[in-house]
């Protein structure tokens, strides 16, 4: 049974029991209206409360029911039930109460909160709208301007929030069952009528006449290319200009409008997909995580310090080691800069600042690493260094202690080679700035244990990262992809595309910047410099050429004022550069290349399908588990649209993996170069007509 009805003296307890999260799906939807229909003709109950048992209430529909069409009692059915129910009803909310879970909440006469909850309405994040009358009904509780952000957002609100919103009558502190129990008496002393959400009005006098307006190109800005918070906003109108039940109707043709939208199920994908990350393929059962209760960090670098700041905040206290005292100095120092940025934005108080510093040990001593059970290196890029760190910790580390390498290129295997314990080794790889962006790739070498794995993925979502697990090939998943994409676009300005179309083709398809504009945040230098240590075919050669001169010629991007772009100083803004443009000419001149008019549909076509490409073939050589997991990185560590899914996601889906091998064909036919060779994986996926998902 998932929905059962008891009771206490006079007070019907209907309890949804659907574990894991009691999502609400056709038997939920289904027990409630049976156990609400009990619960009326029962003439010895006079009042009720909704409750879930387990670790939530209600967190929303159940989105495993999307994809199979309508079945079972509508939302609609069970909201009305609800809401008309003569005997007042208190929802009991616990966990998270989001989506459909808030909206059943809404329908009823109040709703009681631990301090713990969280309210929210998420439907935005999957591509859609609550469409079980959240649109019509917050903004009826705590006004429109508020009720729009939050379901714009899809941000959970803590429940002391909600309560001073409006959205929670009380909060219970101690045992909420008896608290709502005690709630519903309290509504029955004061007796009728009871407030009911649908009969508040919204005086429309009172939104200014420019609001909806204004919100829609405000979140075309904020929300850019993204379908779902437009419709949003219509719905949150309706919710002004129309009665609640002509609102509600128009929320349901619009969620409709929603579910069709492609970005939904790209959306949705991306939900399972970050679920599905963490699952190891075969990992036998028994298998144990190892405790990680100390950390240590080598290199207090670019990278070191933001590490370290992960484990900060997740209190797990960290030794920092440097070659030097200044070294130290130099990094503590910014991870102060850091921390004390966000105070100043009111993210930290003073004293939260200080427990964090607090966390971060210093040291020069490899014997302060003893203890711990993690090491993660950080230092220069180079085998050399890397060598020396890792024999150095082979000798102090303890037995069991997990040995990370930060490494962006490096063979995991050859640094494992240095040690005595390769099946210890993995590597860590983060991404900058490290304390803030979401994406871990743990990188597997031929020899890590099983376990290492294990805890690397628990770990990282201890420190609130998404980890997915990359084997060890040059790049990993993420870098390794991001070289065909950028070898493209730079093979298109020389063969006449303007850096700024590139990247006004790539901004408009959802990339948070252009190739361009982000060569010049990170600097040219790096590329220039990996480029000389680097045995480059001419023909590699020749995408770098630009980029080389550039250099040359002092234009480092942004740092110095100038890259691909042009900077006025003081800004950040790139403006589209004479200088550069002669310096492409003159490339173009020695490489005998005579521009061409290059069309915006060439470009999107040649730097994210050389991105895709590279996906198959990491696929197929099995260094990603799945083809959705590589939608994950790309999402999360390198801004790639998440309403697009994911490069695989929108490969398949948008362009078809047939077409897809198609145009990998003639670009390879037209320039001979070997990187256009359809991955062979996606070959036999065409000719057996099967699925990413089926690998
Ligand atoms: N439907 C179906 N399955 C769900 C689900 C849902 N709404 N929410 C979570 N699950 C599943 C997950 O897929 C996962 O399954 P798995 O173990 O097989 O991988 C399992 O429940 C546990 O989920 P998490 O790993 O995410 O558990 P956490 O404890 O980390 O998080 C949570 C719990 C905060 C509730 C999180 O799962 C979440 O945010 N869920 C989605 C909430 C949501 O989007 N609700 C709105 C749904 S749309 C809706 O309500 C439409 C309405 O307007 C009509
Ligand atoms: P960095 O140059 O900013 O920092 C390296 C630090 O290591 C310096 O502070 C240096 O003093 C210290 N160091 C050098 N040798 C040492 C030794 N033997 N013992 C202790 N400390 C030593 O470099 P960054 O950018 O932090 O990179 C570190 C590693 O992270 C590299 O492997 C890099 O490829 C990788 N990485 C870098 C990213 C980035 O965007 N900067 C992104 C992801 C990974």
């Amino acid at each position: 049974m998932v929905v059962s009805l008891s009771r206490q003296g006079n007070v019907g307890i209907i309890t949804v029991d659907h574990p894991p999260v009691n999502a609400i799906s056709a038997a939920v939807r289904a027990g409630i209206l049976e156990a609400l229909a009990q619960a009326q003709a029962d003439g010895a109950l006079e009042a009720l409360v909704l409750a879930a048992s387990g670790r939530t209430f209600m967190a929303g529909a159940d989105i495993t029911e999307f994809a199979k069409g309508p079945a079972g009692p509508t939302f609609h059915e069970v909201c009305q039930a609800l809401e008309a129910a003569p005997k007042p009803i208190v929802a009991a909310l616990h966990g998270t109460a989001f989506g459909g879970g808030l909206e059943l909440a809404l329908c009823c006469t109040a709703r009681v909160a631990v301090p713990s909850a969280q309210v929210g309405l998420p439907e935005v994040k999957l591509g859609i709208l609550p469409g079980a009358g959240g649109t019509q009904r917050l903004p009826r509780l705590v006004g429109v301007a508020a009720a729009l952000d939050i379901i714009v957002s899809g941000d959970p609100v803590a429940a002391p929030q909600a309560a001073k919103a409006g959205v929670v009558d009380a909060l219970i502190e101690g045992d909420l069952l008896a608290g709502a129990v005690a709630y519903a008496q309290s509504l029955l002393a004061k007796g009728q009528p009871y407030r009911r959400v649908r009969d508040i009005t919204i005086d429309p006098e009172s939104i200014p006449a420019d609001f909806f307006a204004a919100a829609r190109a405000r979140f075309a800005k904020e929300r850019r290319n993204q379908f779902a918070p437009q419709k949003i906003v219509d719905a949150v109108e309706a919710a002004v200009v129309l009665d609640i039940d002509a609102g509600l109707e128009r929320e349901r043709a619009l969620i409709a409008e929603c579910f069709v939208h492609p970005q939904a199920r790209a959306l949705q994908h991306v939900f399972f997909a970050e679920r599905q990350v963490a699952k190891i393929p075969n990992l036998a059962k028994e298998t144990q995580s190892r405790p990680i209760a100390k950390v240590a960090i080598i290199g207090a670098g670019t990278m070191g310090g933001g590490i370290a700041m992960n484990f900060a905040n997740a209190g797990i206290p960290v030794t920092l080691l440097e070659v030097s005292a200044e070294g130290l100095e130099r990094g503590l120092g910014v991870v102060r800069k850091n921390y004390e940025a966000s105070a100043a934005k009111g993210k930290l108080t003073a004293a939260q600042v200080e427990a964090r510093m607090a966390h971060i040990t210093p040291t020069l001593a490899y014997s302060d690493l003893a203890d711990a059970d993690l090491i993660i290196e950080a230092v220069f890029e180079t085998l050399d260094v890397k060598r020396q760190v890792f024999q150095e910790l082979d000798k102090v580390a303890k037995a069991g202690a997990i040995l990370a390498s930060n490494t962006s290129y490096l063979s995991i295997d050859t640094i494992a080679q240095y040690t005595t314990r390769p099946a210890d080794v993995v590597g860590l790889h983060f991404f900058s700035p490290a304390n803030v962006m979401r994406l871990l790739e743990i990188v597997r070498g031929e020899k890590t244990a099983p376990d290492v794995l294990a805890t690397s993925l628990e770990l990282a979502r201890r420190i609130k990262k998404i980890g997915v697990v990359a084997g060890n090939c040059h790049g990993f998943i993420g870098n390794r992809m991001l070289e065909g994409y950028g070898r493209e676009a730079n093979l298109l300005v020389l063969e006449g595309a303007s850096p700024a179309q590139v990247d006004k083709v790539l901004f408009d398809f959802g990339m948070p910047m252009g190739a361009f504009a982000m060569s010049d945040m990170a600097g040219l230098d790096i590329g220039y410099r990996s480029r000389k240590e680097r045995q480059l075919t001419n023909l590699q050669a020749r995408a770098g050429r630009v980029g080389d001169k550039l250099v040359e010629a002092g234009r480092l991007g942004l740092k110095s004022g100038a890259g691909f772009y042009d900077y006025a100083p003081g800004s950040r803004t790139p403006m589209p550069s004479d200088a550069t443009a002669q310096i492409i000419a003159q490339v173009q001149a020695g490489e005998g290349i005579s521009a061409r008019k290059i069309d915006d549909q060439e470009i999107l076509e040649r730097c994210f399908f050389a991105l895709v490409n590279e996906g198959l073939k990491i696929l197929g050589e099995g260094m990603a588990y799945r083809a959705s997991d590589i939608d994950i990185v790309y999402i999360n560590g390198y801004g790639f649209p998440a309403y697009r899914g994911g490069p695989m996601h929108w490969a398949e889906n948008a362009i078809g993996l047939k077409t897809l091998l198609e145009r990998l064909q003639h670009y390879a036919a037209q320039t001979g170069a070997p990187w256009w060779t359809p991955a062979p994986l996606l070959e036999r996926l065409v000719s057996e007509g099967r699925s990413l998902a089926s690998i």
